[in-house]
């Protein structure tokens, strides 16, 4: 296997967006070549993650796109494995450099969801669910978390104020990402008297819907030496399945493709959890920040709530969690939140993080779920010297 390099990337902001998906994955695609110093014809393939392009009425966004970079030939692959898309799309694209199929590849993660209302974007989000069972019978995603949530309170003690405790951190952070959904302070006050939207979950509790696009450029070793001076090597990538359904698991407050994703990730980059200087994780909801940080062994298995709270995952603390703000407060835009996760992992190893940078930041890891954990995807990233 070769190595491979995370060269560069871009992002548009995430919020509610006056551009469609398309336009979008142009403009992340296009900063991010820019900033890399290549030409467009260097990109040898595309891979982009898009999930909602229907309802927009476009599919097959690959070529559209390649398209519009002046690249209409180069190959494309469009990925869709609901919210972890993105992360799915950089994993597939990093086989095809490790295996020596291409030089340079860039992948665009791209989401369009502000031209729905809520109800109507609910009901799309649902169809990633396992929709026979769950979706059918009324199970929203903000429904499916919730009851996670319920389950891992009864289970381990966990309370409303520590899940509002990962809001209250993610805000915070955000407060300092340009390109964040939200600017907003809040405290966990704000949190507990915020409208109920699925018991226990409350508004400050989940993410938003967001529209935006991220991309990066990844390229092999070689061809990185020829263009960059700092290298930001690919170490692990993680990728596992699990059931799709909440009510097929052992322990409904555990994500099983987390656990077998951050192990495959830490095997093959030969690093161990003290490697890690920070994360980026899933948390679509506040418990989804708790249950990724137990599942990927950085706690024990019910001591994940404690750690917002006690200040461990702040950007100073001892395992900075989210620091661009998260899904919760970043936003997120579906197809583009695995490649997003990237774009702060980018940043903050290169120092150019501003006020959110993790001091000394050398290897970093981004988790990624799709769904309540039907797909996972984890990835490890470390700086060269
Ligand atoms: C939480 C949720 C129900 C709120 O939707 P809503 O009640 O229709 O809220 P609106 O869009 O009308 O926004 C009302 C206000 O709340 C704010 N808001 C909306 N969602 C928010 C969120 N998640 N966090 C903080 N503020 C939020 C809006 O900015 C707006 O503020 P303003 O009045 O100052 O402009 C919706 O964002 C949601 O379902 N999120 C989860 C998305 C999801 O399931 N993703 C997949 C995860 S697996």
């Amino acid at each position: 296997m070769r190595k491979v390099v995370l060269l560069g990337t871009g992002s548009t902001k995430y919020g509610k967006l006056n551009v469609t998906a398309r336009e979008a994955a142009v403009l992340a695609a296009k900063e991010a070549i820019e900033k890399v110093g290549i030409s467009n014809r260097d990109v040898e393939a595309v891979f982009v993650s898009n999930v909602f392009g229907m309802t927009e009425k476009q599919g097959h966004l690959g070529p559209i796109i390649a398209h519009s970079l002046g690249i209409p030939y180069a190959p494309t692959f469009t990925v869709e494995t609901a919210c972890a898309s993105g992360s799915t799309a950089f994993r597939e694209a990093f086989v095809n450099i490790a295996a020596g199929f291409y030089d340079c590849i860039l992948v665009v993660g791209t989401e369009k969801v502000s031209h729905l209302d809520t109800i109507t974007a609910t009901t799309y989000f649902s169809y990633g669910s396992d929709f026979a069972f769950e979706a059918v019978n009324g199970a929203s995603f903000p429904g499916l978390y919730a009851s996670i949530a319920r389950y891992h309170m009864h289970k381990y003690g966990t309370t409303e104020e520590q899940l509002a405790a990962v809001a209250v951190k993610n805000h915070s952070n955000a407060i300092h990402n340009p390109k964040a959904h939200f600017h907003k302070k809040i405290t966990v006050e704000d949190v507990l008297k915020s409208r109920v939207v699925a018991s226990p979950l409350k508004l400050y509790d989940c993410c938003p819907f967001s529209d935006g696009a991220s991309a990066a450029i990844i390229a092999s070793e070689e061809f990185a030496k020829k263009h960059i001076d700092t290298l930001i090597y690919v170490l692990g990538t993680g990728r596992a399945s699990a059931p799709a359904a909440l009510f097929n698991r052992e322990n409904m407050a555990s994500i099983i493709s987390s656990k077998l994703a951050a192990e495959q990730a830490f095997k093959n980059s030969r690093l161990t959890h003290k490697d890690i200087d920070f994360m980026e994780v899933h948390d679509c909801f506040t418990i989804a920040e708790v249950i990724a940080i137990e599942d990927m062994g950085f706690c024990k298995k019910g001591e994940g709530a404690k750690l917002a709270e006690e200040g461990v995952t702040e950007i100073d603390g001892k395992l900075p969690v989210n620091p661009s703000g998260g899904l919760k407060a970043k936003g997120h835009p579906v197809g583009a939140t695995g490649v997003g996760q990237i774009n702060e992992v980018y940043e903050q190893l290169l120092g150019e993080a501003g006020k959110r940078q993790v001091e000394g930041a050398t290897t970093a890891l981004t988790h990624n779920v799709g769904a309540t954990g039907g797909t996972c995807n984890v990835l490890i990233f470390r700086r060269g010297d």
